[in-house]
Order: C-alpha cells, then structure tokens, then sequence
C-alpha cells in the first residue's frame, strides 16, 4: 500500500518505539503517512476562514513563516490577519510538536513555511509550470537544497464535513522515484555553468542552486510538461477526506493534487545524513543514475 495508516486521535506522543519505526521507514520508501482519525480543530470564530476569499488573488497559498511572524498572500487585514495567523501558526507549532515525537531520529527537522491553501484546486487557471494537478516532485527555484535536504510536508485537510461525503481533497500519487528519474534523467540537458552562481549573485536564489537543485527542477518541469508522460505514467487516486491529516516526502513521492479547497501544510527540511536508510533519498538515487557527484 501506498499510504501507512496511523490510529492516532492526538497531536502528540508518546508513541512506542514500533510505530516510530513503522513510520519512519514507511516515508523513506515512499509512502504517504496517512492519519485519518486526528483532525485539526477550528475554534468557532476560526470557521470564518473557510473562505475562498481569504487570498490575495495573486498567490496560490498563503503562508506564515514563522521566525518572523509574516503573514504573506492574504486579503485579511488588521485584527482578522492576526487571527488568520494564529491559527495557522497553532497547526504549524501542532505539526512540528507532531514530528519531533514521531520521528525523533531527524533531530536536526528546521521547520519551513506554513501554509493556508483555501481556494478551490479544481477549475483554477495555473500555468504548466506552477499546476500541482500534475504529477511532479517539489523542487523549489528560490530555495536550494544543495546536498539533498529532504522536503517533508504535512497536511490536514480543514474542509467542514458535508453530509454528501464531499470536502475530500483528492490526489494522485506517481510511479517509484527511481522509476521515473531513469526515464527522465536521460533527457535533461546540463545547466550552463555559471548560472547558479548568477541567481545567487542576483538574489533570485537563497543560496546557491546544486547539480542535484538543477536536476530536481528539471524533473518537476519536465514531467509537468510531457502530456504523454501525464496521461500514461501509473498513478493512484487518493481521496483525504475532511478531518484527515497526512505526511509525505514529496520530493520522492510523485504527486498531483485534483480537487479540494481548505488544506493546511507545514513543510520540513532536514539533512539526508539524519534518515535511517539515506539511500533511498532523491540525491542518492539520482547519483546511482548519473554515475555523478550532485553536491
Ligand atoms: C502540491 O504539493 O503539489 C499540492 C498539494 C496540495 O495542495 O494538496
Ligand atoms: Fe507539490
């Protein structure tokens, strides 16, 4: 299976050394954790940010770092904002408690943006590039992750319960990683090498990119812009229901969100010399691919 299911009905541990086991190894080898039973509760007044509305128009989510406090992509202002932001940051602060006691092998998680995505995937008009209803890995163009650090991200979906069974937020999950990069490694073309100095320089990077950011890019682009690969690649629907939580590396796992408004996200980063078995990391498989050294 695909997704590992967890009984858990809290946000907390402690939680046995087994099941930590079982979960850890099941996100190393591509599985999603799947936690249909821990919802993420609204308070009353927080059930007027079920709203379509509530972004700016401009940006897909809106997202809360949370070392500053910066609430960005949001419509709301003044009291309601500080309200927004904290219940954002009550799920992000909910979601890192929720890892450190999951998963305390990847001791060195940095806890990354928080975001609200309350608009309507289905039907939104997006480019190739930034349309999540196509299968790809995440790889962020502003953001390297030099030798490999993993993107770990958790969901819940927010969506109220309806009495038709509606509100589930409906994915696609891919082929094995090592699967699809054979097929696409071959294709991509080597990145002139100066440029990643020049983003870096320019400031349109946080750093500068590696082999292995270019080469992830590359396969986010290139599997969003093959339309045959789209229509025949394997995928498996995966429907979330309203309540449901779930965990996923998704710079391994190939995924596609359909449909489905009202989700929360806390994205992790950590080093791939934290996991148990780092082979199965993208950077690793990639070098086994390529014959080369990515960072
Ligand atoms: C994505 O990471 O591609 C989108 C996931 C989602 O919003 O459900
Ligand atoms: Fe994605």
């Amino acid at each position: 299976m695909i997704r590992e299911e967890f009984d858990f009905r809290e946000w907390k541990g402690p939680f046995d050394a087994q099941t930590r086991a079982r979960a850890q190894a099941a996100l190393e080898h591509g599985r999603l954790l799947y936690f249909p039973r821990m919802p993420f509760k609204l308070t009353n007044s927080e059930t007027e940010f079920l709203d379509g509305r509530l972004t700016d128009g401009k940006a897909k989510n809106i997202s809360l770092d949370h070392t500053s406090g910066k609430l960005q992509g949001t419509s709301a202002t003044g009291e309601r904002a500080t309200r927004l932001a904290a219940m954002i940051e009550r799920f992000g602060a909910g979601a890192t408690q929720f890892v450190k006691d999951l998963l305390p092998n990847y001791s060195g998680v940095e806890r990354a943006r928080t975001s609200y995505r309350p608009v309507e995937v289905e039907g939104r008009a997006y480019s190739v590039i930034s349309d999540d209803r196509l299968l790809h890995v995440d790889a962020f163009p502003s953001r390297p992750m030099k030798d490999g650090r993993r993107i770990l991200r958790f969901f819940a979906n927010i969506a109220p319960h309806s009495p038709n069974g509606g509100g589930a937020r409906h994915w696609e999950v891919g082929e094995d990683f090592a699967d699809f990069a054979s097929k696409f490694a071959p294709r991509i073309k080597p990145h002139f090498p100066g440029k990643s100095w020049l983003y870096d320089t320019l400031g349109v990077t946080r750093g500068r990119r590696s082999a292995y950011d270019e080469m992830m890019l590359s396969l986010h682009d290139g599997a969003k812009r093959d339309a045959q690969y789209q229509k025949t690649a394997p995928h498996t629907r995966l429907d979330f229901p309203p309540g449901s939580c779930w965990m996923v590396y998704t710079d391994q796992v190939l995924h596609a969100a359909l449909k489905g408004e009202f989700a929360l996200e806390q994205t992790f980063h950590f080093d791939v010399a934290q996991m148990g078995e780092p082979e199965t990391a993208p950077i690793k498989v990639l070098e086994r691919i390529t014959g080369k050294a990515l960072a």
